[in-house]
């Protein structure tokens, strides 16, 4: 039986998820990589030990998440969690369904009622919960009707296996849609999960971050670290063991000369506030109103550690905004 650190909640900071009522750990983890059949149990039943330690309540997951079968991350996960059950309701945990699953006609990428309420059943099922607090759908569909999506996601409140819902890879105006349906239905929709990372702001291009804030809608920003990049890690050159090393990713194709140097320049900010390029590019993108919470990946514990450990500095002075800014405008 686990039996987490007494003091854990002494070392995390936590956000009101827009203006709902539900608390989130301003770092929370992610389990699309790494934590499928593919990788080493203890590794990650130690992640997962690792980051509850820290006060990291919110874990992150969704149906097609884990190597090399869809769901392989959830199944880990509800192995870990028979464990640490006896701490359920100090866990917030999310689950999503959009993306391609199963094959056939409804378990494709798409936002049916058929696909999203039998994904739910199957998530349930593979991590041995009753009911998710955030239930997500994964990624906009422009062929299923918006009001479908939201009635299937109003009724899995309604079942009472979610609490909340929540809306990924949604921009501005398909939120803005959702807004309104969700609020005739008095559904509680309290999350909205894009990428952003100081080197993806499409965000803010797309005023997708004022817009919720305006809402009372938070964000779960997801790949804050741009996948890795924006850690030490790529500073001079790419480690074998890496996600970019071991060819997971596309992002090794924005690792060039520039983009180095760019890193380097960020690092040099980082460490003159103290913390390490990972801390800094969280941070950075805590310092959004707009956001409630990072979804972080690992590969390993450590990287929990260094990056809860970026909740210690989330202040920014107005030089060292401009200088970051001037950095990534290069
Ligand atoms: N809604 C969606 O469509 C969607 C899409 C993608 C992700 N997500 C969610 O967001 C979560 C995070 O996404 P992500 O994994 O791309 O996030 P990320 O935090 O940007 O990248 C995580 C990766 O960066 C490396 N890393 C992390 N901390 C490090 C450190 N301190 N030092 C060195 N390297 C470090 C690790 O890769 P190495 O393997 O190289 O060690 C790690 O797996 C996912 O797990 C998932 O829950 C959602």
């Amino acid at each position: 039986m686990f039996v987490a650190n007494e003091n854990r909640y002494e070392t995390m900071k936590y956000n009101r998820c827009g203006t709902s009522g539900l608390m989130l750990p301003a770092v929370s983890l992610g389990l699309w990589q790494n934590f499928g059949h593919k990788g080493c149990f203890a590794n990650m039943e130690n992640m997962i030990h690792t980051a509850f330690n820290l006060g990291i309540t919110h874990f992150d997951l969704a149906n097609n998440y884990g190597h090399p079968y869809n769901g392989s991350a959830e199944e880990n996960f509800g192995r870990i969690l028979d464990d640490m059950r006896h701490y359920r309701d100090e866990m917030c945990i999310s689950t999503k369904a959009g993306y391609e699953m199963w094959p056939g006609p409804y378990g494709n990428r798409n936002g049916s009622r058929k696909y999203l309420l039998a994904s739910l059943d199957q998530s349930l099922k593979r991590m041995k919960l009753d009911y998710v607090d955030i239930f997500y759908h994964h990624v906009f569909d422009p062929n299923t009707p918006l009001e479908e999506t939201a009635l299937a996601l109003d009724q899995a409140v309604k079942q009472g296996k979610a609490l909340y819902v929540g809306i990924s890879n949604y921009n501005k105006e398909q939120t803005a849609k959702m807004v309104e349906l969700f609020a005739e239905l008095k559904t509680p929709f309290i999350v909205n999960q894009p990428s952003y990372a100081m080197l993806n702001r499409w965000v803010e291009q797309d005023g997708l971050d004022k817009f919720v804030e305006e809402k009372g809608i938070g964000l779960a920003v997801f790949s804050p670290l741009y996948q890795g990049l924006l850690t030490n890690k790529y500073l001079n050159g790419v480690p074998a063991d890496s996600r970019i090393g071991k060819g997971e990713t596309w992002i090794g194709s924005q690792l060039n000369e520039a983009m180095v140097a760019k890193l380097n320049k960020l690092n040099a900010v980082a460490e003159r506030r103290g913390q390490k390029l990972s801390q800094l590019a969280l941070s950075w993108v805590l310092h959004n109103p707009a956001v409630a919470t990072v979804l972080i990946g690992a590969s390993r514990p450590e990287q929990i550690v260094e990056n809860a450990a970026c909740i210690n500095n989330l202040e920014f002075s107005a030089e060292e905004i401009a200088e970051i800014e001037a950095i990534l405008a290069e």
